[in-house]
């Protein structure tokens, strides 16, 4: 038997967004290390649109450890379902991958309302709506003698670098990243870790992006060179007993290259004047941070080069 395989025997996940692309590779990693398995996913298209509605359910179809419901993430009635089925089918929940997203690009001076509530409601209200109805099942599981869960938020360097055309999707990822520290500091005590990685693969939806130029149009060959599987391991790795000492952290997956991201912390201080400094003040003071201010630019000018898989 390869080591992996009973790793996260006797545990169970729920995966949001677990039918397709990332969230289907770590759902098939969970099952390869042995855990029991739930998938809440609508099987809708790229903006959310409806699609393939029973896709889930084809997905666990004849896999005994593992159980669907088709449904959106955001929508309190489908999470109370899906974590009732985990405790029901499986007596327990033990580990959330927070994976659904959807996407929604035009620029900030073409937004729409709309659009901006889509993606904010699937991407972070998701996620939050799993981890208000899961958390509470958690926390008791500890104090009943279990070994603490643990949480995996799915964000993006869009929501770490910005992007263009990405007002919502990036806002949403950078308020994953809060919410995974908070949900970090919430849980410490009953050592249930709350960590975010930021994937990188080919799925659909690196298929669609529109090369708007040859930048980009090489980004697209890259990235499609990119399979899930390094994501899901890292996940595996996240959702296993073993690293139960690491939580409140930021990661990202591209190609093999596993990355550690330090978070945002001063950088630099100046002391204004007692009652505020004046403009003249903080211009010339401010003119020596220069060199630490952050640069302008995206996940694509500071990553360069092609992965490597
Ligand atoms: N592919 C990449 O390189 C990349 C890069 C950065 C971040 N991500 C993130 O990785 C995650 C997976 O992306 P992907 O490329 O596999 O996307 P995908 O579009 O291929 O798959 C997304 C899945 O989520 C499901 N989903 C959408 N709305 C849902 C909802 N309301 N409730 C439940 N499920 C829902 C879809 O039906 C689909 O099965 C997302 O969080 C995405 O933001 C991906």
């Amino acid at each position: 038997m390869k080591p992996d395989e009973q790793s996260l025997k006797g545990r169970t996940a729920i995966v949001s967004g677990g039918a397709r692309g990332i969230g289907r590779a770590i759902a098939d990693d969970f099952l390869r290390c042995g855990a029991n398995l739930v998938i809440v996913d609508p099987g809708v298209g790229m903006a959310g649109e409806a699609q393939e509605p029973g896709l889930a359910d084809q997905v666990v179809a004849g896999r005994n450890c593992a159980a669907a419901v088709c449904g959106d993430i955001a929508d309190p009635r489908v999470v109370r379902q899906a974590v009732a089925l985990a405790r029901s089918r499986f007596g327990a929940v033990d580990i959330l991958v927070n994976n659904a997203a959807i996407l929604r690009d035009s620029m900030i001076f073409k937004a729409s309302r709309e659009d901006w509530d889509a993606v904010l409601r699937t991407n972070l209200s998701g996620a939050f709506q799993l981890l208000a109805e899961a958390t509470p099942v958690m926390r008791e599981q500890v104090k009943a003698g279990r070994t603490p869960g643990s949480i995996i938020n799915i964000v993006s360097s869009s929501g770490i670098y910005g992007n263009f055309g990405q007002y919502a999707y990036s806002a949403s990822k950078a308020g994953m990243i809060g919410l995974t520290r908070a949900v970090a500091h919430d849980l410490a005590r009953s050592g249930i870790t709350c960590n975010a990685v930021a994937p990188f693969a080919a799925t659909r939806v690196t298929e669609s992006l529109p090369p708007a130029n040859e930048n980009l149009a090489a980004y697209k060959r890259r990235a499609l060179t990119v399979p899930a599987v390094y994501v899901a391991r890292l996940v595996s790795f996240l959702a296993a007993p073993a690293s139960l000492h690491i939580s409140g952290q930021l990661f990202a997956v591209r190609g093999r290259d596993t990355m550690l991201f330090s978070q945002a912390r001063p950088a630099a201080h100046i002391l204004q004047q007692p009652g505020g400094s004046t403009i003249m003040d903080l211009t010339e003071a401010v003119r020596e941070w220069q060199p630490v201010f952050t640069l302008l630019e995206t996940d694509i000018d500071a990553f360069g080069g092609d992965p490597v898989v």
